[in-house]
């Protein structure tokens, strides 16, 4: 049965909620930090054989340590929007989630620098108190849109470069997390644009001058930025025609 049976949770039928696809699909793809890799066999030499990935695990884990700073403030902005609150909030478990695996893969293969709650605590402060205009949330869900879907592609091409088993296996997982996280901002963006079309060239135009929000949080270095990924740009330029009914080169041309 699809939606939700009259008389079930004591409501009337009613069309199944964006949040609860987004609940749904949260359980099938749950997994736990104790046993979502074999933690006893990592190998520690086959890890520090690709040591640029090391430190992009270092650098993923400290953008991760982030979300509760960038989410509180998108939270605040989409109060009225239950399913917004509903996908920020299953974000920020298992974006923590993510920072917590990724830190603790780090610590079983002892590696320096070790990542400190003062580090955590100084890169968060910049930004702590901003918060984002009431006008500038669709701006804000396009950029969040845009980071989760190409964090998808940096994890998935970490691990395929990660020489040792289990981190590979790891960042395929949370790659896979992103795919979902990615969806659920589409999601909400789209139920915006189906509410008013008039907001699609801000969509677009919070495309064509996107800024990964990991940017911000490692104040400039952007070691998650797809530079140099062609698939994950056509693949993010052809989330934003499929939202938006419009090419995104066609915009850009546009408003040359
Ligand atoms: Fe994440
Ligand atoms: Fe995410």
């Amino acid at each position: 049965v699809v939606g939700v049976k009259p008389g079930l949770y004591g409501e009337r039928r009613r069309a199944t909620s964006l949040y609860v696809r987004h609940a749904a699909a949260a359980e099938r793809g749950a997994w736990s930090v104790s046993s979502v890799i074999d933690w006893s066999v990592i190998d520690r030499e086959l890890a520090y054989r690709t040591p640029a990935v090391l430190s992009a695990v270092r650098e993923a884990a400290l953008i991760e340590s982030f979300h509760p700073v960038n989410l509180a403030r998108l939270m605040r902005a989409s109060w009225d929007d239950i399913d917004a609150g509903v996908c920020f909030s299953l974000e920020a478990y298992e974006g923590f989630k993510h920072f917590h695996a990724l830190r603790t893969y780090l610590e079983a293969i002892a590696y320096e620098p070790a990542i400190t709650t003062a580090e955590l605590v100084t890169l968060r402060e910049p930004a702590a108190f901003v918060d984002i205009e009431a006008d500038q949330l669709i701006e804000r869900l396009v950029e969040f849109m845009l980071s989760e879907h190409l964090a998808a592609y940096f994890f998935r091409r970490l691990g395929e470069q990660s020489e040792e088993p289990q981190l590979a296996l790891l960042l395929g997982i949370i790659s896979a997390d992103e795919v979902r996280h990615a969806q659920a901002a589409s999601d909400l963006i789209r139920k915006r644009i189906r509410a008013d079309r008039s907001i699609i060239p801000r969509v677009l135009e919070a495309a064509a001058s996107f800024r990964h929000f990991g940017e911000e949080a490692l104040g400039g270095a952007v070691p998650v930025a797809m530079h140099g990924d062609p698939l994950a740009i056509r693949t993010f330029a052809r989330r934003i025609e499929r939202l938006c009914g419009v090419r995104l080169v066609d915009h850009m041309k546009a408003s040359l």
